[in-house]
């Protein structure tokens, strides 16, 4: 056998390497015969006894006074948009390291988002640069649990009742953690929870509002169901609907309440699995993470994370491309995460400059994220261990 028939038959053999995706949707395997039941009973618009039992649910574990599904999260901050009755000219502060929504839900009904930057330690909102970000056109602050983990609740609610500023909690990652004991999601007036298919709990496009002020409530209901009170009718509170405010179409169809009711009668399950990769990371990865200026998550001691993701800090933007390249070699998905949005074209518009979050600008450059999901098998998990702890950052 001459030698490039060896080295084609090697690089066949390297080919079948089982390829190891970044991410895959949480999937329990009882969520056909639930979405089969949906359109069994021919609950396939939304609001129904499904949704009605997602909403109980979420009420009930996260001790929320309402919940609602949304379509996605994306719309639950618009709903919070709405709500809180946004205008052009006012100013909505968000962290520039977060997806485009936590900023665009804002800017779509005309605010000026104003990026702040990012703790070193948790990727969150530094708390400690709100004073000088704070205008008397500040009407929300939106911080956002990164990975799950909590912001500095105590000190941005106090920052915020003392300008009479609104919070609302961007929590996509972090359905089910918890800072000081409480609910992520139920700190601010409102928060906003995300079922996309990359969350820990999934119905493929999804989302819900949580509603913390009991005054916002009907209003919250009217917005949802295009500016009507629908809601109020089907409970039998008046005998005709009408048309009440602004509002739009924001439920999600009882298809897809069949899925999620699933996913989330799985929480100790999903949790569980999750919380065990994110563990087997740690302990995989210690040692070398110190050995080659890899920065592993922070969670402070009193914030419980939702495992949502796991992330490494590499030591620059060169040692992240070489290790997303040694792991696809391999076959292995990684991913780096936001861009920032202050530096995005959108984003400038709104003012944004380079060097004016300069955390958000370097981690972006250096944070990895490694293969994640519900159902990552051991097996696979060690392939990605072993596989990283063969990369040297400092090798040249
Ligand atoms: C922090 C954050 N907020 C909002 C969203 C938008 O969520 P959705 O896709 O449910 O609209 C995402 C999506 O990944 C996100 O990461």
């Amino acid at each position: 056998m001459t030698h490039s028939h060896l080295h084609a038959l090697r690089g066949d053999v390297e080919d079948k390497r089982e390829r190891i995706p970044f991410t895959r949707p949480s999937m329990l395997g009882t969520e056909l015969a639930a979405i089969r039941g949906a359109l069994e009973t021919g609950e396939l618009a939304g609001d129904g006894h499904l949704t009605k039992q997602c909403h109980a649910f979420l009420e009930r574990t996260l001790e929320v006074p309402k919940v609602l599904l949304t379509t996605s999260c994306t719309h639950a901050l618009e709903m919070a948009a709405l709500l809180l009755r946004i205008q052009p000219g006012d100013e909505v502060i968000v962290p520039s390291f977060t997806f485009v929504s936590t900023a665009n839900a804002f800017a779509v009904h005309g605010a000026k988002p104003v990026f702040a930057d990012i703790r070193p330690d948790t990727l969150n909102l530094d708390e400690a640069q709100l004073p000088s970000l704070i205008t008397e056109r500040t009407r929300a602050i939106v911080p956002v649990h990164y990975a799950g983990v909590g912001c500095e609740m105590d000190a941005i609610g106090q920052i915020a009742a003392r300008h009479g500023i609104a919070v609302v909690e961007d929590n996509a990652h972090g359905l089910f953690a918890k800072y000081k004991g409480r609910y992520l999601g139920t700190f601010g007036v409102l928060g906003t929870q995300s079922f996309h298919e990359t969350k820990n709990f999934t119905c493929g496009e999804g989302g819900a509002l949580l509603i913390n002020d009991q005054a916002l409530i009907e209003r919250a209901e009217i917005i949802r169901e295009k500016g009507t009170d629908r809601s109020r009718f089907f409970r039998g509170q008046v005998d005709k609907y009408s048309w009440r405010d602004v509002g739009s179409s924001f439920l999600p169809s009882g298809i897809l309440a069949a899925y999620l009711l699933e996913q989330l009668s799985a929480r100790e399950r999903i949790q569980g699995a999750r919380q065990r990769i994110f563990e087997r990371y740690l302990a995989g990865l210690r040692t070398w993470a110190q050995q080659n200026d890899v920065r592993l998550p922070i969670v402070p001691e009193h914030c419980e994370q939702a495992y949502h993701m796991f992330y490494l800090l590499l030591p620059s933007y060169a040692a992240r491309t070489k290790l997303i390249e040694h792991l696809k070699a391999d076959n292995i998905q990684a991913s780096f995460h936001y861009v920032p949005l202050h530096t995005s074209p959108m984003g400038e518009q709104f003012g944004g400059r380079a060097g004016a979050c300069p955390v958000t600008e370097s981690v972006s450059d250096r944070l990895l994220r490694l293969p994640f999901f519900t159902d990552l098998t051991t097996a696979q998990q060690d392939r990605v261990i072993e596989r990283v702890v063969q990369f040297d950052t400092r090798a040249r």
